[in-house]
């Protein structure tokens, strides 16, 4: 009996601390701002400077970028397993399907190799992650905010774990709550960092449902603005074909509240921004985004918060992880 008691109580004792050890990771302890102040002061610098560049030629990287730090985040923690390179082929992160029409590599490539050449082994690629989705947002007219860095790079990526984790476009207001829910995110953050498809692009391919078949019958999304799905119907074939779309139409590359506007209007493109409409606190963010003369400055505010709460997700801090050299292969 008390040989039964004791294993009853080391059970119990595990078990709290794989609480609390689940804690620590849910809500980024071990992060703050300025971390590599003194181990690399130029980081941040430097990573704006090789931003701003590959920005300055191509304004659509910017979106690119702002998506790696989410797409790393979800799946795993931010600990840029999303930037492996498979072990076995097709079998990394970045080799499933909601992962296919990532772009940015190589620009955190050119990142890192500019920071190892000041500091070498000192800051992280999953770091680098973050900062690169900060500085793509101010560099695109959004709002700034202090990032919190001290991350460290995991060394598993995994296919399967991308598909399982990451929200599909044809999810319900009931499946975006549950998977941002299972992330430590609210209702907020999830109508906040929507926002985020102020700027970028998608494929006709994630659209075709909405547009042909949404129900199995040949319809057309009844949630869909009649107009514009006519405009889009003319651009996009049933089979997906077609060019890339807008996300926030007109206004694509420049990060604002703008996003909330076609939303309201029953022009967001994607299936999950237009079911922000189905929920009465995403709803209510949605109309004071798009009615609110403050809407430019809230959004800007209310975004670098839930970034930060994002970026925080299941990190690796301390003597977890390592830093990796080179961000597609494990050290
Ligand atoms: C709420 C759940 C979300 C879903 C279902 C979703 C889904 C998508 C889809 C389907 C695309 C187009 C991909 C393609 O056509 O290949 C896309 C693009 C994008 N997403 Fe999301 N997304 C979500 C949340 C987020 C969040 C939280 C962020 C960032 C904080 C984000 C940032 C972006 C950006 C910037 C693009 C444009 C990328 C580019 O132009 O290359 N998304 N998203």
């Amino acid at each position: 009996m008390a040989v039964q008691t004791r294993v009853v109580s080391i059970f119990f004792i595990q078990l709290v601390l794989l609480a609390v050890s689940g804690l620590n990771r849910a809500n980024g302890a071990g992060l703050r701002t300025g971390y590599y102040d003194e181990s690399c002061p130029d980081a941040e610098t430097i990573a704006l400077k090789t931003i701003r560049k590959a920005i300055s030629k191509d304004v659509t990287l910017a979106a690119a970028l702002l998506r790696l730090h989410f797409h790393d985040c979800f799946v795993r923690g931010c600990e840029a397993s999303v930037l492996l390179d498979a072990a076995e082929e097709g079998d990394a992160e970045k080799d499933a399907s909601p992962n296919f029409s990532l772009r940015g590599y190589d620009v955190i490539d050119d990142v890192k190799s500019a920071i190892e050449k000041s500091c070498p082994g000192v800051v992280s690629c999953a770091d680098i992650l973050a900062l690169a989705a900060r500085d793509a947002v101010r560099l695109t007219g959004g709002s700034f905010w202090k990032a919190e860095t001290g991350r460290r790079d995991g060394r598993i990526s995994l296919s399967k774990e991308a598909d399982e984790n990451l929200p599909s476009s044809n999810f319900n207001i009931a499946q975006l709550k549950q998977n941002f829910a299972s992330k430590g995110l609210t209702k907020k953050d999830l109508a906040v960092l929507s926002g985020a498809h102020t700027i970028g692009v998608a494929s006709c391919f994630v659209i075709t449902d909405r547009l042909y078949n949404f129900t199995g019958r040949s319809d057309t999304d009844p949630a869909l603005d009649p107009t514009f799905a006519s405009e889009l119907k003319k651009k996009c074939k049933p089979g997906g074909g077609g060019p890339f779309l807008e996300l926030d139409q007109g206004s694509s590359t420049i990060s604002d509240a703008h996003f909330y506007k076609a939303v309201r209007q029953n022009r967001g493109l994607l299936t999950t921004d237009a079911a922000l409409l189905n929920d009465h606190v995403t709803r209510a963010y949605v109309n004071r985004q798009s009615t609110s003369a403050a809407a430019g400055a809230t959004f800007g505010r209310d975004f670098g918060e839930s970034m930060v709460k994002m970026g925080e997700i299941g990190v690796l801090t301390g003597n977890e992880g390592e830093i990796r050299k080179r961000c597609a292969f494990v050290n």
